[in-house]
């Protein structure tokens, strides 16, 4: 059985059967008849959204547990959630503050489990990045050579951005504030999976020539007792109609969203021509899609 708690879960050539199924029209069923547990430690528009109507085109019916109803760790440890979750669903995905209780619950769990976003990473906003900017450049073999420039924080969007596109044989370039850099450990896990990194704190160098320009918020959730120092250490890091004019003349701009205009990305960059945020939005439900069907085909 396979479970999707990171990109490089996945080969390319696995990455690439889930995005095809991603790409299939609606139809298939595997889910009928049966059940898929979402469980939340943390608020989500995107995720539980994508996640519901996913399991639904799958012929499933979701059930969206908020922290109150189950209280992992704290009404109920970890492994018994899962365990109890196990006689009744057929796929877990689960949103969590620390990755260690993904891996908790894989350890336990008879059925596959997706990380809906932990610390760490998050698979399927990675899924649905590359979707939308395969849509964009001519499908996924397109992007190889491209070039996607990541500006901000090295967080678990970033490092699963920086997986899923430079899988596909992406350039990846981040550039974020003396000490948010992805992890030495993290870079090279990206390098280990084949991938061509480059990390520096110069926003405006690694826009040059993009193809595409990513942003994610400074202050994750979880991290909102260190938003005043962020707001300082990031205040150079802005995407700007400026630092998108160093991009190529067709680059498009993506935010995983939510995001916060003002900061990290100017309201006239996210509505401007070049972004591609709603259509990353709606990908969120064809990746989410993809990955389920190919979950399900692997149990
Ligand atoms: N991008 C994303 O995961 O959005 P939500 O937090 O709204 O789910
Ligand atoms: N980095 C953000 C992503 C939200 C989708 C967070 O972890 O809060």
């Amino acid at each position: 059985m396979r479970h999707l708690l990171e990109i490089d879960d996945l080969t390319p050539t696995e990455l690439r059967e889930i995005l095809s199924l991603g790409l299939e029209p609606i139809g298939a069923r595997p889910l009928e008849g049966q059940g898929a547990a979402l469980l939340f430690e943390k608020p989500s528009a995107r995720t539980r959204n994508s996640m519901e109507l996913a399991v639904v085109q799958l012929g499933g019916h979701p059930l969206t547990i908020r922290p109150d109803e189950v209280g992992l760790d704290t009404r109920e440890t970890v492994e018994d959630v899962v365990r109890t979750l196990c006689c009744y669903h057929s796929i877990i995905g689960a949103r969590v503050f620390e990755h260690s209780k993904l891996e908790r619950a894989v350890a336990v769990s008879s059925v596959p489990i997706v990380n809906m976003l932990s610390d760490q990473g998050h698979p399927l906003q990675g899924l649905a990045d590359v979707l939308t900017l395969a849509d964009e450049f001519g499908g996924p073999d397109a992007l190889d050579g491209r070039v996607l420039t990541y500006v901000g924080d090295g967080n678990n969007v970033a490092r699963s951005l920086a997986l899923a596109a430079g899988m596909l044989g992406m350039e990846i370039r981040i550039a974020s504030p003396a000490g948010y850099a992805l992890t030495d450990a993290d870079a090279a896990k990206v390098r280990a999976a084949g991938v061509t990194l480059h990390c520096s704190d110069d926003p405006a160098a690694a826009c040059r020539g993009a193809d595409a320009v990513y942003t994610d918020v400074w202050t994750s959730m979880g991290q909102e007792a260190e938003s005043a120092q962020r707001l300082r250490d990031f205040a150079d890091f802005t995407v700007t109609d400026e630092l998108m004019a160093l991009a190529s003349e067709d680059a498009v701009f993506l935010h995983c969203l939510p995001a916060h205009r003002g900061e990290e990305v100017t309201d006239s960059v996210l509505e401007g021509p070049r972004s591609r945020v709603w259509p990353q939005a709606e990908n969120r439900m064809h990746a989410a899609r993809g990955a389920l069907h190919w979950l399900l085909e692997h149990r």
